[in-house]
């Protein structure tokens, strides 16, 4: 059993005054339930969706930082137009990280032989030296794994897989995926060329698709290329991609998406549909790195459907053996299609810094930070 009944935490507040603070928090550590495991964490990744969590939508250019090491605190005003969408936060002290790597140092009585193991886990809150968890939400890694290599070995490897499922079980057979050159995407296009899924890939920069062309990408499609809309086209009816996983969310690009699959399912028939083509087209929004609001402009007949799409959601509905087998392919594999690359490593303090926020508010896959709860603060 660990020998403290607290630990160091990070959390993001927003305040009625409309500012949010950021701080490190002594926060109570149960002694782990029968099924639950206590984790000295090592490194845990700042993912987009941790981003948001930590600096919601914080006017960083405010920023006024305080204290050091234990007591560093960062304040920032949040624009009166932009308080609504965390209004529901006020009061309420978040956890942030959604998942991280490290030793179990304590167990439940059912959980006895995971003590000492390194393992990956999620449920939230990783940006913390300790965390308690259901021992179902971990990962075994095998001996020797280092923890920049399996700080990231669960939500993004679980949720390519996860749409890969969902690609199949809704009769699909090919993907278009944007915001591409993530560190997602990036598994994403080396899991489809090893399993033979056509698969368009979206970005928005030549160097993305320098870099997914090298990895082995065959169709990669740039927004900023004058010719971008050809490009898809061609891509979509190359692949007879029917559904998208948009990361990106804001803006027209979802629209564009959809028009190149209407016209891919329409070419070659026929006569004019007036209601389009009958093949069912989908696009999945699971991620919001545009916060502009999504433009659809309807040109794409009345056999199509836009959602909303969430890991978690989908495995609460995950059968226990697929699961499994999802989390055994996510350990061979940890080295070569599921690895992360990281710009860096810092201290739970550091995450207030000036220069590291910058880099972190950027959601750029070159500057992913991990961060260290062992670190010197
Ligand atoms: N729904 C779910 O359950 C779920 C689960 C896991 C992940 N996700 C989502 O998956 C996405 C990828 O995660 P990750 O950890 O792989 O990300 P990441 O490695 O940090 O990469 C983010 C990527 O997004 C691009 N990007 C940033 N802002 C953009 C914008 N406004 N428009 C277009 N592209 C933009 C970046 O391009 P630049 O380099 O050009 O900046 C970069 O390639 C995130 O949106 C995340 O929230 C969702």
């Amino acid at each position: 059993m660990t020998d403290t009944a607290s630990t160091l935490a990070l959390r993001s507040d927003v305040r009625t005054d409309g500012t949010l603070e950021l701080s490190l928090r002594e926060v109570p550590l149960p002694e782990p339930g029968p099924d639950e495991i206590t984790v000295e964490l090592e490194a845990a990744p700042l993912h987009p969706a941790d981003i948001s969590q930590l600096l919601g939508p914080a006017d960083l250019l405010s920023g006024r930082h305080m204290g050091a090491g234990p007591d560093a605190k960062a304040v920032f005003r949040i624009p009166d137009d932009r308080f609504p969408s965390v209004a529901a936060r006020v009061g309420r002290s978040l956890p942030v990280g959604n998942e991280g790597v490290g030793v179990v140092v304590a167990v439940g009585t059912r959980q006895l032989g995971l003590l000492g193991r390194t393992v990956s886990v999620m449920g939230g809150g990783m940006l913390a030296r300790h965390r308690v968890v259901p021992a179902s939400n971990a990962l075994v890694l095998p001996e020797g794994t280092v923890p920049a290599r399996g700080a990231a070995a669960l939500i993004n490897p679980l949720t390519l897989l996860s749409m890969i499922g969902t690609m199949r079980e809704e009769g699909h057979r090919a993907l278009v995926h944007t915001a591409a050159a993530s560190s997602l995407g990036q598994m994403l296009n080396r899991v489809c060329l090893q399993d033979g899924i056509p698969l368009v890939n979206v970005v928005r920069r030549p160097e993305q698709v320098a870099l997914l062309t090298a990895q082995g990408a065959v169709l990669v499609c740039d927004t900023s290329a004058p010719g971008f809309t050809r490009d898809l086209d061609d891509a979509v009816v190359a692949a007879g991609a029917t559904l998208a996983f948009d990361a990106v969310g804001g803006g027209t690009l979802a629209s564009q998406v959809l028009s190149a699959m209407e016209r891919a399912c329409s070419a070659g028939a026929a006569e004019y549909r007036r209601y389009g083509s009958t093949t069912h087209k989908q696009i999945y929004f699971y991620g919001g790195l545009d916060t502009r609001p999504v433009q659809l402009d309807r040109s794409y007949g009345m056999a199509w459907g836009v959602g909303g799409w969430l890991l978690f959601a989908r495995l609460a509905r995950t059968e226990p053996g697929v699961l499994a087998a999802m989390k055994a392919r996510i350990a061979a594999e940890l080295e070569t299609t599921f690895a992360t690359h990281f710009a860096a490593e810092i201290s739970l303090a550091d995450v207030m810094q000036d220069g590291h926020l910058d880099a972190i508010a950027k959601r750029s896959t070159r500057a992913k930070l991990l961060v260290n709860p062992k670190k010197s603060l």
